[in-house]
Formats: structure tokens, C-alpha cells, sequence
């Protein structure tokens, strides 16, 4: 099974929309491994987002993620890394699929509410920015023969 990282983005704090959006992942049948509320450094978001230096948007983006608090989350689950994608839906939210977190909740790519990592070198990456080891929980739930065909 895969791991991923998920940050709930400062509009979606502002906008009241934490609990709608971790719901989506509950549902989901994900499994929950670390959770925290945290105002990220500017450093901190310029690593996490290193990829995008240069470009048009970057400087607008870390002030976007800089702006407020972020819950950082790490979730474990079967393709996690693309599933998780597919319930955000599209970058831009204004061609995001209705049903979609972004698709439902958003309606421009600078105010998108949630990331998710795009690969599972990336998903490491991220969790290893934003979580300290001791900060990820291993816990097995009781529900996992009914989430997974094989265990
Ligand atoms: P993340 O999960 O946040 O990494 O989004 P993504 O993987 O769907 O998109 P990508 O990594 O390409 O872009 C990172 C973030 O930069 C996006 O989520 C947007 O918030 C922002 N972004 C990307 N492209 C644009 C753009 O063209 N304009 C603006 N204003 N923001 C952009
Ligand atoms: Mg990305």
C-alpha cells in the first residue's frame, strides 16, 4: 500500500471546510497515519513546492500557503497517490469534474483548498518535510477486511 500527504490549504481553513474535506477521505475508506495544524514557514513552503520556482504563479502560491494555518495530514491506502488526486480533482478548479473536492468546493487554481503529492517519491518527500517519524502513527483497524480484498 501506498502513503500520501494531504494539506488542507488556508482557504479551506477560512473556509470552515475542514470536516466536508476529511470526510471525502474517511468515506473514501483511506486510513489516517499523522494529522497537525500548523503554521508553515516560508522555507517550509518554498521546499515543498521547489518544482514550481520560477514560475508565474510561485510567488502568489507561497503567499497563498504562507497565509494562515494548513492541516498537513498523511494517509495510507491502495493507489493512494492517484486516487487521492481523483478525489481532489482537476489543478484548476474551474474544470474540475462536479463531485470532485475542488470540482464541488472552488472555483479558481490560486484558491484550490487541498494538495495532494503527485508521486510516491514525491509523497515521501512531503511527509518528510512536514512530519516528524514519531508523528506518523501505525494503528490497524478493524474495519480493513471490509475497506481491502486482501490484507
Ligand atoms: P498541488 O496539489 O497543490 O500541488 O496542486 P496540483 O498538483 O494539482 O498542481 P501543481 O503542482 O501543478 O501546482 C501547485 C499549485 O500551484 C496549484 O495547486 C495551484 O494552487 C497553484 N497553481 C498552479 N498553476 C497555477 C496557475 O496557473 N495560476 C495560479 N494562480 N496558481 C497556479
Ligand atoms: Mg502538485
Amino acid at each position: 500500500v501506498e502513503r500520501t500527504f494531504i494539506a488542507l490549504k488556508p482557504d479551506a481553513i477560512q473556509r470552515g471546510l475542514v470536516g466536508d474535506i476529511i470526510n471525502r477521505f474517511e468515506r473514501k475508506g483511506f486510513h489516517l497515519l499523522g494529522l497537525k495544524f500548523v503554521q508553515p514557514s516560508r522555507q517550509l513552503v518554498e521546499k515543498h513546492y521547489e518544482e514550481h520556482l520560477g514560475r508565474p504563479f510561485y510567488e502568489g502560491l507561497v503567499n497563498y500557503m504562507t497565509s494562515g494555518p494548513v492541516l498537513a495530514s498523511v494517509w495510507e491506502g491502495k493507489n493512494i497517490i492517484s486516487s487521492s488526486r481523483s478525489l481532489l480533482g482537476a489543478t484548476d478548479p474551474s474544470k474540475a469534474a462536479p463531485g470532485t473536492i475542488r470540482g464541488d468546493l472552488a472555483t479558481q487554481v490560486g484558491r484550490n483548498l487541498v494538495h495532494a503529492s503527485d508521486s510516491p517519491a514525491n509523497a515521501e518527500r512531503e511527509i518528510g518535510l512536514w512530519f516528524q517519524p514519531e508523528e506518523v502513527q501505525s494503528w490497524s483497524r478493524a474495519l480493513k477486511k471490509w475497506i481491502n480484498e486482501e490484507n
